[in-house]
């Protein structure tokens, strides 16, 4: 992977070289950690952060699922983010806060380890290289709500996915979709998942998925266009018989689904209600939407970002 020269580090800008942590670290036994994906993209005025005041809700409510009170304010984590992408002198990047339970205390109890917090930021082109994506239901099924709380963001949720994806491992599909466990159609191991039938937009309701931004953004795109939303739970046949499918998620942005479980969706191609709100996406991301121009948080306006103290 690329890297970036800086990483903030509980409240320090280090050389990337130098943010480590202690291999008894509690998040790494545990999975004990919450973290957010979110993209700064290049536009006129510098880098812009897409939708980071929601991006750290989420963490905050992600770290709060899991009984963490974070050291820092969610204004002092959107100032250090802006710092970080800022220093790292990025025209457009990835970006991964993570708080975890850290170093001094063993045992599944959480009670006396300590809260870190990191915000890393890295050059990441196109997560899925395919301009349409072959897909497979995986027999690997998204966590029960009943278990934990399905829309945080925890780092120990992952294995799942990344059992779902290795499902597919030397096979011809490109990404997998996770049933929920009563059997409809939940999401992917790193995305939502969209459909269109009859001109309408389908998506799988809340409840058993992560409520990703992305998938919040697209349908406040659809309705500013007049195009009619349902969320509602999808059995797998309806998937099949759609005419359009795209996924949705910060990483993988909108990415038309070609076919699933080999059945070609409509007439495979990228086109109608998926490229219209794929085009509508990629403008609200560069700040060229100006209805939603508040969705870009631009570093320079950052008055952390200008500050070298931290270094
Ligand atoms: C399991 C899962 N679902 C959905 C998403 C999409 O969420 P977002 O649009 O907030 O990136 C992600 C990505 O974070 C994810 O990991």
């Amino acid at each position: 992977m690329e890297t970036t020269k800086y990483i903030w580090l509980n409240g320090k800008m280090v050389n990337w070289e130098d943010a480590k942590i202690n291999v008894i670290t509690h998040a790494l036994h545990y999975g004990s950690a919450a973290f957010e994906g979110i993209r700064a993209y290049k536009t006129d005025k510098g880098p812009g952060i897409f939708r980071l005041e929601e991006h750290i809700d989420r963490l905050f409510y992600s770290a709060d699922a899991l009984a963490m009170k974070l050291p820092y304010t969610k204004q002092e984590l959107m100032d250090a983010t802006c710092q970080v992408v800022a220093q790292n002198n990025v025209e457009s990047c990835y970006i991964r806060p993570i708080v975890f339970y850290g170093y001094g205390a063993m045992g599944v109890s959480v009670a006396n380890a300590p809260i870190d917090v990191c915000i890393a930021c890295w050059p990441w082109g196109a997560y899925m290289p395919h301009e349409m994506v072959d897909v497979k239901i995986v027999n690997h099924r998204r966590l029960s709500p009943h278990a934990f709380k399905a829309d945080a963001k925890i780092a120990g949720h992952y294995i799942n996915s990344i059992m779902a994806s290795l499902e597919l491992k030397g096979t011809h599909y490109h990404e997998g979709i996770l049933l929920d466990e009563q059997g409809y159609i939940a999401e992917g191991p790193g995305e939502n998942v969209f459909f269109v039938k009859n001109g309408k937009l389908i998506t799988p309701k809340l409840g058993n998925i992560l409520a990703g931004i992305t998938r919040r953004t697209v349908i406040t795109l659809a309705n500013d266009m007049g195009i009619e939303v349902e969320e509602k739970q999808i059995l797998p046949n309806e998937a099949y018989e759609a005419d359009e499918a795209f996924y949705s998620g910060t990483a993988v942005e909108i990415c038309p689904i070609h076919s699933i479980d080999d059945h070609i969706i409509g007439n495979g191609k990228f086109d109608g209600i998926s490229k219209t709100i794929k085009e509508a996406y990629n403008k609200a991301i560069t700040m060229k939407n100006p209805k939603h121009q508040d969705w870009v948080t631009l570093c320079s306006d950052s008055k952390a970002s200008k500050s070298e103290s931290a270094i």
